[in-house]
């Protein structure tokens, strides 16, 4: 598919019906509908919800190279005919709390050197860590016979939900526990760890801050607007099948069908916040497109009267979650979630040249159906 094909990309808010969203009080009616309708094609619906979530404590003690700090280790048992558990650890600051969390799943790739925990702890946050790999092998096996597809056979779901369930089971257990501060829960994922935490928020109002880093096409990329080297829908299904619902690749080719671009996922967070961290050089995960997803998510931020709490930032550089990136991200936490002003703003255009690909807009709050794009 060439740029020049693509199509405008599809209102978020056209109801199923063809009648259009008029006011803010609508939005949760087609917010309904775009969960459904984007979880089950693309991502092939998320594994149930269990009984019960509960923990065992494994082991705690005080972290030696860092004054004041507990490591405290989890197992996190759900469920009680089918059980399942994985780890899940935190480094907690010192002091009684409660404390806002900053919890991501990427425990399988490293990126959280000691100088990322030290950072996170000194701005006062718990830094919790699960191996999201522990709930769905980061391997293709058409048998579905590991983790979680032997405990919830059931469904198609794939590997990506797979992981964002991890994250909601982690969030059931953190808000059960009388340190932590319920309302700061923040998730943050790089690449396909992006993905997950895309829809792990999407799809779970606990959370209330999203990051996704350099998480390209399946996140916060877009299906429709691709840069020359970006990855595409073809070639994404044909390496990761495992990733996604088998819906979503019959609009491999046609992807102006989609009833949906991945700025109806970032909707899908609104009013809470989300920011989408980036680099310039990841041409593979479609910086261009990335920001017309953000654009028009915005839009959707607007009608809520939250048009503040959707960030964009990108640095020079190629694929990597290093500290520049969680910086970026912890600034952006920092001001969300505990009103600390940043030293940089969060809606970066290293594009100017290129135009939003819709033309319509959030309609007026007092009921107005406005359909160009300011
Ligand atoms: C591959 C894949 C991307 C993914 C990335 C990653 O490059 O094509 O979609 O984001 O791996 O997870 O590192």
């Amino acid at each position: 598919m060439t740029p020049e094909a693509i199509v405008e990309l599809p209102d978020p808010f056209r109801f199923e019906d063809g009648t259009r969203v008029c006011t803010a009080a609508q939005w949760s009616r087609r917010r309904k509908e775009i969960l459904d309708l984007i979880v089950e094609i693309e991502y092939g619906g998320l594994p149930p919800v269990p009984q019960e979530t509960r923990w065992e404590e494994l082991h705690t003690c005080q972290v030696r190279h860092m004054s004041g700090v507990r490591f405290i280790s989890y197992r996190v048992v759900t469920g009680t005919d089918r059980p399942f558990s994985f780890l899940l650890n935190l480094l907690v600051p010192p002091g009684t709390g409660p404390f806002s969390v900053v919890l991501t799943g990427d425990a399988c790739w490293k990126y959280v050197t000691d100088a990322v925990a030290g950072e996170v702890l000194r701005r006062g946050h718990i830094l919790a860590q699960f191996n999201r790999v522990e709930l769905a092998h980061d391997v293709y096996s058409s048998e579905r016979a590991s983790g979680l597809y032997l405990a919830y056979p059931d469904g198609c779901y794939g590997a990506l939900s797979a992981w964002a369930w991890g994250y909601h089971r982690a969030v059931d257990a953190l808000v059960k526990m009388d340190f932590v501060d319920v309302s700061r829960i923040a998730v943050v994922g790089h690449s396909r760890g992006g993905k997950t935490t895309l829809l792990a928020g999407a799809t779970d109002e606990r959370i209330a801050l999203t990051c996704a880093n350099d998480s390209g096409a399946g996140g916060a990329g877009c299906y429709r607007c691709q840069g020359p080297q970006s990855e595409r829908l073809e070639g994404l299904i044909q390496t990761f099948p495992f990733w996604f619902g088998p819906r979503l690749r019959e609009y491999v080719g046609r992807e102006k069908d989609l009833p949906f671009d991945q700025h109806f996922l970032k909707a899908l967070v609104a009013p809470r916040a989300l920011l989408t961290t980036e680099a310039i050089g990841d041409v593979w995960a479609n910086p261009t497109g990335t920001r017309q997803t953000h654009l028009a998510a915005k839009e959707v931020y607007r009608l809520l009267g939250a048009e503040g709490r959707i960030g964009l930032w990108f640095r020079e550089g190629t694929h990597n979650h290093g500290e520049s990136d969680w910086k970026a991200f912890l600034d952006f936490m920092d001001w969300q979630l505990c009103g600390r002003e940043p030293a940089c703003g969060f809606d970066m255009n290293p594009f100017p040249e290129m135009s939003p690909a819709f033309s319509w807009s959030a309609p007026g709050m007092s009921g107005g159906d406005s359909q160009t794009h300011p």
